[in-house]
């Protein structure tokens, strides 16, 4: 196993700490959060009662492979999420959605009382948009979203390919934004996008985060959003 996949499973193991018996889980996408459903697996082969909201079809697979209840209609709130991200800055908001799963890891975030993210090193950025924004659009007149979008990107591509592109577990479409300098106020571009017609849902992830597990060389770090240092579990 690469030293990376090593960091990403020491985080996803600190977040399985935090799970109780009885708990309501958001479980999210990509390959940290498997590690932590693997996990989570494991502890109901023990004998511990959870449930487990999907935040995409392959974790619902994956889940139910590993024996975890899956509950996909929601009443009241979710205990606790974990799930990756793809770029984490100081204030803990994201960039997600390079495995296509954003806009249900959206709604599970959107849902919990706790969302924690788990990630390793590599992921942590000075400035959010060093790599593609993910946005998520409805194929119906998508070229009308894609112009609309162009006016706050340097460039998009359509994720795929526009000959076979990617469909996402809802159907829709990913345009990947690129942004050449970055994105220098993430609330402002969030609120932009959401407010764009044909828009479904984007990749920012403002003031969403409780606590972030950030795993390299020497071990998990927690860091809470309020206290914005290393707090402890
Ligand atoms: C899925 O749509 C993404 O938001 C993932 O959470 C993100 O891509 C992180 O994936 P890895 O844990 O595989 O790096």
């Amino acid at each position: 196993m690469s030293e990376q996949n090593d960091h990403k499973r020491a985080a996803a193991e600190k977040a399985l700490e935090l799970v109780r018996d009885g708990m309501l889980i958001g479980l999210g996408s990509g390959s940290t959060a498997n590690y932590f459903t693997e996990g989570l697996g494991q502890l109901v082969k023990e004998g511990m009662k959870v449930r487990g909201v999907p935040t995409s079809r392959a974790t619902a697979n994956l889940a139910a492979a590993n024996g975890i209840p899956i509950v996909t209609e929601l009443i009241g709130q979710i205990d606790l999420t974990v799930d990756g991200a793809d770029e984490v800055d100081q204030a803990l908001n994201l960039v997600k959605g390079r495995g296509g799963a954003l806009f249900r890891e959206k709604l599970v975030a959107a849902a919990s009382k706790r969302f924690i993210v788990v990630i390793d090193e590599s992921k942590v950025v000075k400035k959010l948009g060093v790599g593609v924004l993910p946005v998520e659009v409805s194929g119906f007149l998508w070229r009308t979203t894609a112009h609309r979008l162009a006016s706050v990107a340097t460039s998009l591509t359509v994720r795929g390919g526009e000959e076979a592109p990617y469909i996402t577990d809802n159907g829709n479409l990913i345009l990947d934004l690129t942004l050449a300098e970055g994105i220098d106020n993430a609330p402002a571009l969030a609120a932009e996008l959401k407010a764009m017609v044909g828009v479904v849902e984007h990749g920012l992830f403002i003031g969403m985060t409780d606590t972030c597990i950030v795993a390299g060389p020497d071990g998990p770090l927690v860091v809470g959003r309020q206290s914005g240092a290393a707090a402890s579990l």
